[in-house]
């Protein structure tokens, strides 16, 4: 039996403070640029959160790099939730952000506010994300009166793939650089603390970050965001099925997973593994004792 500590170093702790909504704002003020990752989980979250990511965000791309759905679509609230609570239990300084699951915010006000309101309350986020532009900044608003901050979510909006007509960039023609632009100070004058822009034009998403106040976290939407969100599963190189185009990849973890098991299942099947010093033993007299008996 062995222990492994899970606590950060006491300089870590001490160093760091809760990020809130204000840091951020923050952060823009000072032209800081903002951290945000994805993560679903405890470990992952314990690891992101001790390297000093700003916010993590519950994304519903769980749906896709975790329970392998082919888009976001089948992700419910349940599964939202139940990932939420993991991820709250691993991070205690980073902003904390749920992902408002498709159908969970757009059919109905009350319900978008109640299923909003139960990321704070049943599974430890912060704060939540939604996706859409002015057809949801009545929701925005009914939730932000409950007192509970809301991150949008513009440009490419995977709920709305069947829309979109494909995973594709937004914004490229005059008018839709315009529409995206009008949608962005509608989300903030409806109480947005930050947006994500999503595969976006580097110089419209740099052209909306300086025409609104609120944060801009930027993913395929260049440097000139207040801050930058990858999917975690992406940046790990976890993730097989596609990598987007504006992914960095810092490591391959499918190829190392792979790997790892290659070489357990060789030494198992070699009787390699356990080796001696992976095995418990008894004191011998018990062990005798038991020979008797037997
Ligand atoms: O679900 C998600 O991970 C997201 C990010 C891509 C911003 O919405």
């Amino acid at each position: 039996m062995f222990t492994v500590s899970v606590t950060a170093p006491a300089s870590a702790v001490l160093a760091r403070k809760k990020v809130t909504t204000l840091t951020l704002r923050q952060k823009k003020e000072r032209g800081e640029p903002i951290t945000m990752l994805t993560a679903y989980d405890y470990p992952t979250a314990l690891s992101m959160d001790q390297a000093g990511v700003d916010a993590i965000l519950v994304g519903d791309s769980l749906g896709m790099v975790v329970l392998g759905y082919a888009n976001t679509l089948p992700v419910t609230m349940e599964e939202m939730l139940h990932h939420s609570r993991a991820v709250a239990r691993g991070a205690k300084n980073s902003l904390l952000i749920g992902d408002m699951p498709f159908m969970s915010y757009q059919a109905d006000m009350n319900d978008a506010v109640r299923n909003a309101g139960r990321f704070l309350q049943q599974a430890g986020m912060d704060a939540v994300k939604l996706e859409g532009g002015r057809e949801r900044a009545d929701a925005v608003r009914a939730i932000v009166s409950a007192g509970i901050p809301v991150m949008g979510h513009l440009g490419l909006t995977p709920q709305s793939v069947n829309q979109l007509g494909g995973f594709r960039t937004q914004g490229k023609t005059a008018p839709a650089a315009k529409k995206l632009l009008e949608d962005a100070l509608l989300l903030e004058e409806a109480g947005c603390f930050s947006l994500v822009l999503e595969s976006v034009p580097a110089r419209l998403a740099e052209h909306i970050s300086r025409k609104i106040s609120i944060p801009t976290i930027g993913i395929g939407a260049g440097v000139g965001c207040d801050g930058q969100v990858l999917v975690t599963h992406d940046l790990l190189g976890l993730f097989d099925r596609f990598t987007p185009k504006f992914v960095k990849k810092y490591a391959d973890f499918h190829g190392e997973m792979k790997r790892a098991f290659g070489e357990y299942l060789a030494e198992v099947q070699a009787r390699q593994f356990p080796a001696a010093e992976h095995s418990v033993e008894m004191a011998n007299e018990e062990w005798e004792s038991f020979l008797r008996d037997a």
